[in-house]
């Protein structure tokens, strides 16, 4: 088994999140997610990134159940979505998650984008860690200003914050706030939602050390200290993106990706329609 697969971060709540996780936005088709999340639980994958919105929590607790593996192994993390931010309908979304994903309680679960009303889903999220429905609470897509708003006026601090995150979408400002304020920083779209390929300066890394333009961009995230959650629908994939332990990018490696400039691939957090 892959042993990166084991490695963990701790949260400033003590607990910990698995360095990889496997993404699973557009993963809806039935037969296609079944195939991908049974294919990296028995590859030793140890978490699983969904959302409500994704609509596939459901297909999740199959492929769990099918799998065989213990669900005390693992670590799952889902997103309350926009419209149910405000504080009754942000309860009525975390039993919903509970419900479709058969367990007893999530590991982290996250406020998806920064609306209006996130402080009232924050103040939901923080009364379910009381009551034991979730063990640690995060944003997804919070700027500086969001996580500043959030800071004070919180009584749990968020464990991790989830951005959009590669190297063509570096966003130290964010990163940095995070680090200084003890806050996990998680990466989605780590592979440029596999555009990746298309990047000069990636795929000469990926010639220098005979890997694929996702492994560099994987391998990237996983030396700077995210935590990265791949997706791809295609097992063999789930399985080859994370052969990365073999190789380390050296400091030109970094610098050169530092230069990559082509930007945001998901909408702008301040700039979305929620
Ligand atoms: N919090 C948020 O707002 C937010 C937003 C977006 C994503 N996320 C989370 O982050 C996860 C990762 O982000 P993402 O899915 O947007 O992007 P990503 O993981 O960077 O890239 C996924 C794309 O790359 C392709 N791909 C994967 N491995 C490949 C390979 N070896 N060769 C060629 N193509 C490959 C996949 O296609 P195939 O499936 O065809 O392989 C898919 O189109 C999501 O799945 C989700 O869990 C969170």
């Amino acid at each position: 088994m892959n042993k990166i697969l084991n490695k963990s971060l701790k949260f400033n709540n003590g607990l910990e999140i698995p360095q990889i996780g496997l993404g699973t936005y557009e993963l809806v088709d039935e037969a296609e997610t079944l195939a991908s999340v049974k294919a990296a639980l028995n590859a030793g994958y140890k978490h699983i990134d969904t959302a409500s919105i994704y609509q596939n929590h459901k297909i999740i607790a199959q492929a769990i159940k099918e799998s065989g593996v213990d669900r005390q192994s693992l670590f799952i993390t889902s997103k309350v979505w926009n419209s149910h931010n405000k504080y009754e309908l942000a309860k009525q979304a975390i039993n919903d998650i509970l419900k479709e994903l058969e367990i007893e309680y999530i590991d982290l679960l996250l406020i998806h984008w920064p609306t209006e009303y996130k402080l009232e889903c924050w103040k939901a999220l923080e009364e379910a860690v009381d009551q034991g429905k979730v063990r640690s609470i995060g944003v997804s897509n919070f700027q500086v200003h969001h996580l500043k708003e959030l800071l004070e006026n919180c009584r749990i601090k968020p464990v991790i914050n989830q951005i959009e995150l590669h190297p063509a979408l570096q966003n130290l400002e964010v990163v940095n706030f995070c680090r200084e304020n003890d806050i996990l920083v998680e990466s989605w779209g780590t592979m440029i939602r596999g555009k990746c390929f298309e990047v000069e300066e990636i795929k000469t890394l990926a010639k220098k050390y005979k890997k694929s333009e996702a492994q560099i961009c994987l391998r990237w995230g996983l030396q700077l200290g995210y935590i990265i959650i791949p997706k791809s629908s295609k097992p063999n994939r789930v399985i080859d993106n994370i052969q990365i332990e073999d190789f380390e990018l050296t400091s030109e490696d970094m610098k050169l990706l530092a230069t990559i400039k082509n930007g945001r691939v998901g909408p702008d957090p301040d700039n979305f329609d929620f």
